[in-house]
């Protein structure tokens, strides 16, 4: 049988050009020369060319400035249109009325969720659950297509290991390998196994690359990094994202070696092309182009020349393309070839989407009305939103609530449900979540109290608290004094018999352009948050955050603490099922959280230094530390707490030394040794302890979530094999080195039982 299919697969394959291609490859590409020999220079500068979707209104689409660029045949594709009455009039308009009747492609921000909103990326990547990851992505398809779009730029993928950075929460945090696991998850849920089919949309992975390492977390600022680092810690989530078929790229805005990523041919074209084999299409980030000029790079034509001839294909916006290519090509700048290159690799994605089939293959009105913010999707969202939350602190088991007594919600994210679906969420609608104080209300019902205060603004600063609740994630700003908000706030924590705190960041205090040099909760809250404490009544941090926040205060002090990022559109019942304890907590954290923003960057898998400091000491002179803090995280990567509590065995090794070709597993015992079930995540770890080059003091290798039954005991076993033992050496060559290995696993990157093996050269 298997002899017949592999034969079966052989005859499909023609040999075009040196490289492999099936009978679908050979037609597809029959198709588009015959096209492009039809088309004109214009035209195919036309294809490049990607606008926003400006002024078009319902009905009125042929009105609009862009209508006239479309039948001129100028455009090839359109983003952040939303609704598919609107995408099927502009759609139109390119089939009827260009000249070749070449469709468009439709590109949105679909970044965690379409109309259900799922937690932001960085929440999403606590679960640690690469399923539920997968079907967020793939509800986020049915969605986006059922309204038209068969395009998102998404997933991000890029590691954040600098909290002020705003952008943190778009990603899954701080480790390439997670972030390579959620990369493929995403791209297999979006394009599912087959692109043309009407629910699948094309995934773009962004930002390539590097976004994630720009200098002191300012947004769009310098970039720089050893090749070393960027092959062994940055690349491998783009790599997997690419590996798992990811049909575009997005460029970052970044540079990299000195060069914009937009216009860096070695990134682009040698890395990856050449070195990953990727084979769809460059789309620019938002006038990445025309940021050229003022990166010192040139005016709009050399930029844009230099930016085709790096192997970008559609510039987003800029029209650098469009406008410079053609005076280019007469100057000898660009050649004929890569222009065709170009427009070819798009045609080939809206052919990979079914588009010369059907042009209205995602325009399906009915499926519009049926297939969005569903039922089933929004209890899907509410289960992953309660497998997203990270139980930072539970002292005295004051969590889980009991349904019963009077219960205060208090601060100025309690009432907040434009703020529930954080931000990146352009196709929701931020009126439909429900707020923490309708959930919880709703939960309840006769059997409990809930009272409220708003407690505080967002930030005592109006100016900070505009910039920060932008996009219609309005706080609706209290004109109210400081001292008469906390008033009503500790009358109301007085009548109460358990205080749900609910403060920290709002939706628009992370993201694109949101960065942060102060990322604790800001001081009026705290304020608010101490006086409530002194009241001497439990009190429970639900904390709304975008990013690793700074909490030692905090965590010294509150006796609860249930970080909830933002959980999307049904965060709000998602916070009443952990608080009440219909959901055990089962979220760990993707990046560490460190005790002061002078620790940043701080990440768990760092290299141990010359003079590291010795495990359990806090200073020691000369040697790699503060004066005036540890070198300790507030709370490792990997780490989250759960209702109930989780023993590890020790490590039961198959064998000490593994050679080529072979694998060793490794086995632990994990105990359920508390009262209830819960969900853990058990992580493995590696330390290659010596190299040709230094190695980082622990690498994350494997991972697997069980669930455990009150008192139940599972083992767990990890295989591990020459290849997770390999990464870039200074000759950037991807290999294992001979020698000794430590292997851990436990609860979080801190928390860890240990063992060794030897990895033998033969
Ligand atoms: C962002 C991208 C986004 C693009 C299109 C840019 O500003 O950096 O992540 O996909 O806009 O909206």
């Amino acid at each position: 049988m298997k002899r017949i299919t592999a034969f079966a697969i052989l005859v499909a394959l023609v040999i075009n050009d040196g490289v492999a291609q099936t009978k679908s490859d050979v037609k597809m590409n029959q198709f588009i020369s015959t096209l492009m020999k039809k088309m004109t220079l214009e035209e195919k500068l036309g294809q490049l060319n990607l606008p926003t979707s400006g002024d078009i209104t319902t009905g009125q689409a042929s009105n609009s400035e862009v209508a006239k660029q479309i039948t001129e045949g100028k455009v090839g594709g359109l983003f952040n249109i939303k609704s598919v009455e609107k995408i099927r009039d502009v759609q139109k308009i390119a089939v009827e009325k260009s000249r070749l009747k070449i469709p468009l492609i439709f590109g949105m921000d679909v970044i965690h969720g379409y109309s259900t909103v799922f937690p932001i990326p960085l929440g999403l990547s606590c679960t640690w659950d690469m399923e539920l990851i997968e079907k967020s992505a793939r509800i986020a398809a049915i969605e986006a297509s059922a309204d038209g779009i068969n395009w998102t730029f998404s997933p991000m993928v890029d590691i954040s290991r600098d909290a002020r950075w705003g952008r943190f929460a778009e990603g899954s945090g701080e480790d390439p390998y997670i972030g390579s696991q959620i990369a493929k998850a995403m791209v297999k849920g979006y394009q599912g196994s087959d692109l043309s089919k009407n629910n699948t949309i094309m995934a773009c992975v962004k930002h390539f690359a590097l976004y994630g390492a720009i200098e002191a977390g300012r947004d769009y600022n310098t970039v720089d990094m050893s090749r070393i680092r960027m092959y062994n810690e940055y690349f491998p989530p783009y790599k997997a994202a690419v590996d798992a078929g990811a049909g575009s790229v997005m460029t970052s805005f970044n540079e990299i070696d000195g060069v914009p990523a937009s216009g860096n041919k070695w990134l682009m074209t040698d890395v990856l092309r050449r070195q990953w084999g990727f084979n769809g299409f460059v789309v620019t980030d938002f006038t990445a182009i025309n940021e050229m000029i003022a990166h010192g790079m040139g005016d709009l034509k050399t930029v844009s020349a230099l930016s085709l001839r790096a192997g970008v294909d559609m510039d987003m916006v800029g029209e650098g393309f469009l406008t410079t290519l053609k005076q280019s090509l007469k100057e000898g700048k660009v050649t004929q070839a890569q222009i065709d290159l170009a427009c070819k690799r798009i045609l080939e994605a809206k052919y990979k989407l079914g588009l010369f089939d059907d042009p209205f293959r995602y325009c399906d009105v009915q499926r519009s009305k049926t297939e969005i913010f569903t039922d089933a999707h929004r209890s899907a969202a509410r289960e992953i939103a309660a497998n997203s939350f990270v139980l930072l602190k539970n002292e005295k088991n004051v969590l889980p609530l009991r349904k019963k007594g009077t219960i205060g919600l208090i601060g100025p994210l309690a009432d907040a449900k434009e703020n529930m679906v954080g931000t990146w969420s352009v196709a929701a609608d931020y009126n439909k979540p429900l707020s923490v104080l309708s959930a919880l209300t709703n939960a309840v019902g006769n059997n409990a109290k809930i009272v409220y205060a708003k407690g505080s603004n967002l930030t005592a600063d109006t100016a900070l608290e505009t910039r920060a609740t932008m996009f219609g994630k309005t706080l609706r700003r209290d004109s109210r004094s400081t001292e008469a908000m906390l008033k009503e706030a500790l009358e109301v924590a007085n009548r109460s018999d358990v205080i749900v705190a609910a403060l920290g960041e709002s939706a628009e205090m992370s993201g694109e352009s949101s960065s942060r040099t102060d990322i604790g909760i800001p001081d009026v809250q705290k304020d608010l948050l101490k006086a409530l404490l002194k009241t001497g009544k439990p009190v429970v941090l639900v904390l709304f955050a975008g990013r690793p926040m700074t909490l030692k205060w905090e965590s010294e002090n509150v006796p609860a603490i249930l970080n909830v990022w933002f959980g999307g559109s049904e965060a709000g019942s998602a916070i009443a099922d952990v608080l009440f304890g219909d959901v055990n907590p089962s979220g760990k954290l993707t990046a560490t959280f460190p005790q002061n923003v002078g620790q940043v960057p701080l990440f768990y898998n760092h290299k141990n230094t010359g003079r590291p400091l010795a495990e359990g000491k806090w200073f020691e002179k000369f040697r790699s530390n503060y004066l005036d803090v540890s070198n300790d995280p507030l709370f490792p990567f990997g780490f989250g707490l759960s209702y109930t509590s989780f023993s590890y065995g020790d490590i039961s090794l198959s064998k000490g030394t593994l050679k080529p070709g072979e694998a060793i597993t490794a086995s632990i015992k994990v105990t359920n040794t508390g009262s209830r079930e819960g969900k853990e995540v058990v992580q493995l770890y590696i330390r290659d302890l010596v190299g040709t080059v230094t190695r980082p003091v622990k690498e994350l290798k494997g991972f697997q979530k069980i669930s455990l039954k009150a008192g139940e005991t599972k083992t767990v076993t990890f295989r591990i094999t020459e290849e997770d033992l390999k990464f870039y050496n200074s000759d950037l060559n991807f290999l294992a080195e001979p020698g000794d290995f430590k292997l851990f696993i436990g609860t979080n990157s801190r928390d860890l039982k240990e063992a060794d093996f030897k990895l033998l050269s033969k």
